[in-house]
């Protein structure tokens, strides 16, 4: 960090210098002040707020990484992108704050449409924008509920859709958010479908998408009064899994069958990382509800519930008091154009076809790496302790992410119990791509 960064800290006044910057002062201190962090400090440095460029991040030491978390899928166009910083301070002089879900303002009525105009679906929708993509999740089942008079949903396992009240019921990736906290939302809950590890023993090329039975005979046998059957198009935060697009339209036609909605959870995957503006459409299926967050808003903390028009019964049916401010709506504005005009979809499909490529010779190398898979940039690879037992390793999975990070300087972020994912920027090149294979091949020989 410079000088002029320590000065900051000191006119804010923090009696601060820099020998205090080592991660280790920064861990503990944080420890002591912060109650939580979801990931291991033993793992991660402190990283640095005032440097780092494109997929370049940097420790309070001074430590370059390769990052290929983007921000967990937020940081579409990196760090510190020029055009993004120029066009930032471009606006810096619009009104910071108007109370979004008030009153009319020009940048959020263009961002509303412009929203829906990416989004799958010629159907007449609404927006809501949110400040996070549980609360996006959980825009779309109140509006579920309110259309449809029903009150259960249909949500899958694994599943991730937020750490709050209805998002938080439908989550079910790791006992540790869930346990003790009270279910917020009655949810019929069957399997994810996981192909590598198919809970009915069937394998995808011959299989009769008995998943899709799994829930029919749910329906039948608990009741098919439900307003909205909940799906991440990939699974996320449960392990990086890809599910086979019969299953997800056996779903969606089920679904539709008993007259519920069907939501696309596209908070981590959506805004162009599969190559397509929602993954869900990667699946051939166009949904009732899509809920967007993360990438959406260019950094800054924004999603979006976008559902079907009237999406309330009536007005104050639902609010939220920060939503689309002024500067973000344009800076998410921004975004999506720049999108499209860097062709950055057809970036991100044919830079994951190439991931998942450089990823499949690690398969072919060693005998732990059991699976591999994704679209686009978003990749997750499987660790097991041999191909044939396909029995989870996380212990491995740990060891590696560790080992990738400390001492390959790689960022990189584990899913699910023995899953390690990429997410990167959709600025990453094949070079960086070929590089972060290296080092995570390296990762791998070393703790094997
Ligand atoms: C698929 C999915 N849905 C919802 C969420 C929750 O988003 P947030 O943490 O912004 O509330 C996440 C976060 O990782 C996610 O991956």
């Amino acid at each position: 960090m410079d000088d002029k960064h320590i000065q900051i800290l000191k006119d804010l006044g923090f009696d601060i210098d820099k020998k205090m910057m080592t991660n280790e002062y920064w861990k503990r201190r944080a420890a002591e002040a912060l109650a939580l962090t979801t990931q291991d400090r033993d793992v991660y440095g402190c990283l640095d707020h005032t440097v780092g460029e494109g997929v370049r991040l940097f420790d309070v030491e001074g430590t370059e990484y390769l990052d290929v978390t983007g921000g967990v899928a937020v940081r579409a166009l990196g760090l510190r992108y020029k055009p993004d910083i120029e066009f930032e301070a471009s606006i810096n002089d619009v009104v910071r704050e108007l109370p979004g879900m008030d009153f009319d303002a020009i940048p959020q009525t263009l961002l509303a449409e412009r929203v829906a105009g990416i989004t799958p679906g010629n159907h007449k929708k609404r927006v809501v924008f949110t400040t996070s993509g549980g609360r996006a999740v959980e825009g779309c089942l109140k509006s579920a509920i309110d259309l449809t008079g029903k009150r259960r949903v249909v949500g899958f396992r694994p599943a991730f859709h937020g750490r709050t009240g209805y998002a938080l019921a439908l989550t079910s990736s790791n006992s540790k958010h869930k346990s003790g906290f009270p279910q917020g939302l009655d949810v019929i809950r069957v399997f994810y479908p996981y192909c590598y590890r198919c809970p009915y023993g069937t394998n995808p090329e011959d299989c009769s998408v008995e998943c899709v039975e799994a829930l029919r005979y749910a329906l039948q046998v608990e009741g098919n009064d439900i307003a909205v059957t909940v799906m991440e198009p990939i699974c996320g935060e449960g392990g990086l899994i890809v599910p086979a697009s019969k299953a997800v339209k056996g779903v969606y036609d089920l679904t539709r069958e008993v007259g519920a909605y069907f939501m696309s959870d596209e908070v981590q995957a959506g805004m162009g990382r599969t190559g397509k503006w929602c993954a869900i459409e990667n699946h051939g299926v166009v949904p009732d509800y899509i809920a967007m967050g993360k990438a959406i808003g260019g950094g800054y903390p924004m999603g979006a519930s976008i559902g079907p028009a009237p999406m309330f019964t009536g007005g104050s049916r639902h609010s939220e008091t920060f939503s689309a401010e002024p500067k973000m709506s344009l800076l998410s504005l921004w975004l999506i154009k720049t999108m499209e005009d860097g062709d950055y979809l057809r970036k991100n499909a044919e830079n994951g076809t190439y991931l998942m490529k450089r990823l499949n010779e690690l398969k072919d190398k060693y005998e732990e790496v059991g699976d591999v898979r994704g679209i686009g940039l978003m990749v997750g690879i499987e660790f097991v302790k041999d191909k044939k037992s396909k029995e989870k390793a996380p212990k491995l999975r740990d060891s590696i992410v560790k080992n990738a990070v400390q001492k390959q300087k790689l960022w990189i972020l584990g899913a699910g119990q023995n899953v390690i994912r990429f997410t990167p920027s959709y600025v990453i090149t094949q070079d960086n791509l070929d590089d972060a294979v290296e080092r995570l091949d390296r990762a791998i020989k070393e703790s094997v």
